[in-house]
């Protein structure tokens, strides 16, 4: 493993490449990695970079968003078929069918979705921009298309708005159910209990914090609290403890794990340096038609 992450080391420098992973990749995939963050920030770093390629360690839609923004830098994948499974839970079709069925709705569409979703959509938001990016949204009808689950939490707090939803979601997280949660206090009754706002409604209102992964970072860290049940991913314990060594987190276990951010391994990462294979590829009206929505995020999201 020495040797790999010292030849990973080596040809980063010399290939200018800049590595990004997402918490949820495996611990020593972060650890080689120049920026760790969550979509959102990730998706900054990325549009913002200097150098010449950035190698993406997380799944397709976050390469394929840094290729859309920064179309003449090489955007590498370590593993071409690690892709999120909500990505794929609406078509551009459904879509424009929601467009016609409400005509004065805003489409706004959740960063884990195709780029041919993407292409079809008003603005893209991210865990950690969606409540205030909807909010600066002029339109009092909102179509949240694909996560129903991420939908239902902003609208809770929007009682203004009148929300329509895609039945998308994450079946890592919605797999988890609040007696799940209820049992994991009882086991830990010190802690409080951080949530991914993908999973379900019910799940959400048993725990003390709801945000984005970087969200969930930050409570844990500005906390007093010495104990939490993490309810996402597995992966940001990582960052987590790193961050706090005098504090304890428990992962839920039912919630399990994302197996496409686990296909990033360390020997995916050195083979893609090595090869520039796995480059993302995109037909330019495909990029220029998904970009619109994505520069709006920057832009509201400032
Ligand atoms: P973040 O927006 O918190 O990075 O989450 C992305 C994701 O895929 C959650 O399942
Ligand atoms: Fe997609 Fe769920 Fe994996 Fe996040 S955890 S990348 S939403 S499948």
């Amino acid at each position: 493993m020495k040797q790999t992450i010292e030849r990973i080391e080596q040809l980063k420098k010399e290939k200018d490449v800049l590595v990004l992973a997402h918490f949820y990749v495996p611990d020593e995939v972060q650890a080689i990695a120049d920026h760790l963050g969550d979509s959102y920030a990730l998706s900054k770093i990325a549009a913002d970079a200097e150098q010449s390629t950035i190698l993406f360690c997380g799944v397709r839609f976050m390469g394929e968003s840094a290729k859309i923004l920064s179309p003449d830098k090489t955007v590498l994948l370590p593993d071409a078929e690690a892709d999120c499974l909500m990505a794929h839970m609406i078509t551009p079709e459904q879509v424009l069918e929601m467009k016609k069925q409400y005509p004065e709705a805003a489409v706004v569409c959740y960063i884990n979705s195709t780029s041919e979703t993407k292409a079809v959509c008003d603005v893209i938001v991210t865990s950690a921009n969606a409540k205030k990016i909807v909010e600066s949204l002029p339109n009092k009808e909102i179509c949240f298309v694909p996560d129903c689950n991420l939908g239902r939490f902003l609208a809770k707090g929007m009682p203004d708005k009148v929300f329509h939803f895609h039945d998308g979601c994450c079946p890592i997280h919605a797999r988890v159910r609040p007696q799940d949660i209820l049992d994991a206090k009882a086991a830990h009754p010190e802690a409080l209990v951080c949530i991914h706002p993908e999973c379900t409604e019910d799940c959400v209102a048993v725990s003390d914090y709801a945000g984005s992964t970087s969200g969930i970072i930050k409570f844990a860290t500005e906390s007093d609290a010495k104990e939490f049940i993490i309810v996402t991913e597995p992966g940001v314990l990582c960052e987590l403890k790193k961050r706090n060594p005098d504090k304890t987190f428990y992962p839920l276990e039912k919630l399990g794990i994302c197996e496409d951010m686990k296909k990033i391994t360390l020997e995916k990462v050195l083979y893609t340096l090595e090869t520039f294979d796995n480059q993302v590829v995109m037909e330019e009206k495909l990029r220029e038609d998904a970009k619109s929505a994505l520069i709006r995020m920057r832009e509201l999201a400032q």
